[in-house]
């Protein structure tokens, strides 16, 4: 959870509230991620692009394809398999809403904690995410050239490890569903397990 309203970032440097967006996201941040985002919808480019990360994905990342068992997953047959279309547009629109609510930390947070369900039962793990991020950085570069700059590399980098940390904390509770409560709180659950058990 960001601090909206904390003085000190840690290190000494002051952050106030008018130029830090939550999730340690900047203004300027979270309007370089929209803008790139606008570009590709505006220009009709999402499934397009779609289709390059998940290209990028299972040719970078052989192992992937075995997810997706019902789709053609090789470079040249992808284009024609009208499922493989329709799962690239919803994860792009996906990602899109990720983008529009950059600016809000809960609703972000909840859009992905949603998907992290999804997926974790499917054992799409954080290390996979981290994969899939590091195809859309590397493709938003290869189709805007000079128009992804730096510091747009920057901000896009920032909210991949934004939503990365929240899947993974997904994950860990996943694994481990007590995890997220204090010594305390298990000590007392384990108890009012064991009390049922007699
Ligand atoms: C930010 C990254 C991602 C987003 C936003 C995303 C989003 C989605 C969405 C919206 C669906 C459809 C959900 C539904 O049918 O209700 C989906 C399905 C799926 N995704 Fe992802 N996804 C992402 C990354 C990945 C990665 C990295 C993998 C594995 C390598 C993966 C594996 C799957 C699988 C296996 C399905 C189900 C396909 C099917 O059975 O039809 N996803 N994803």
């Amino acid at each position: 959870m960001g601090n909206l309203f904390s003085c000190w970032s840690g290190d000494d440097k002051v952050t106030r509230p008018s130029d830090q967006a939550p999730q340690g996201l900047s203004v300027a941040d979270v309007s370089y991620i929209k803008s790139t985002m606008n570009k590709l919808y505006k220009n009709g480019q999402l499934l397009d692009f779609g289709m390059k990360v998940f290209k990028d994905l299972f040719t970078t990342y052989p192992y992937t394809r075995d997810w997706f068992p019902a789709y053609h997953t090789s470079p040249n047959e992808m284009e024609q398999d009208d499922n493989m279309i329709a799962l690239v547009v919803i994860v792009m629109h996906t990602l899109r809403s990720y983008v529009d609510y950059c600016h809000e930390e809960e609703t972000l947070e909840g859009l992905v904690e949603k998907m992290a369900r999804f997926h974790l039962k499917r054992y799409v793990t954080t290390v996979d995410m981290e994969i899939f991020s590091s195809c859309v950085i590397r493709q938003l570069k290869k189709l805007l050239g000079i128009e992804f700059n730096a510091k747009q590399e920057k901000a896009w980098t920032k909210f991949f490890a934004l939503h990365n940390k929240v899947y993974g904390r997904i994950e860990t509770e996943w694994l481990d569903p007590l995890s997220h409560l204090s010594v305390t709180d298990v000590t007392e659950t384990e108890t009012e397990v064991n009390k049922k058990a007699q």
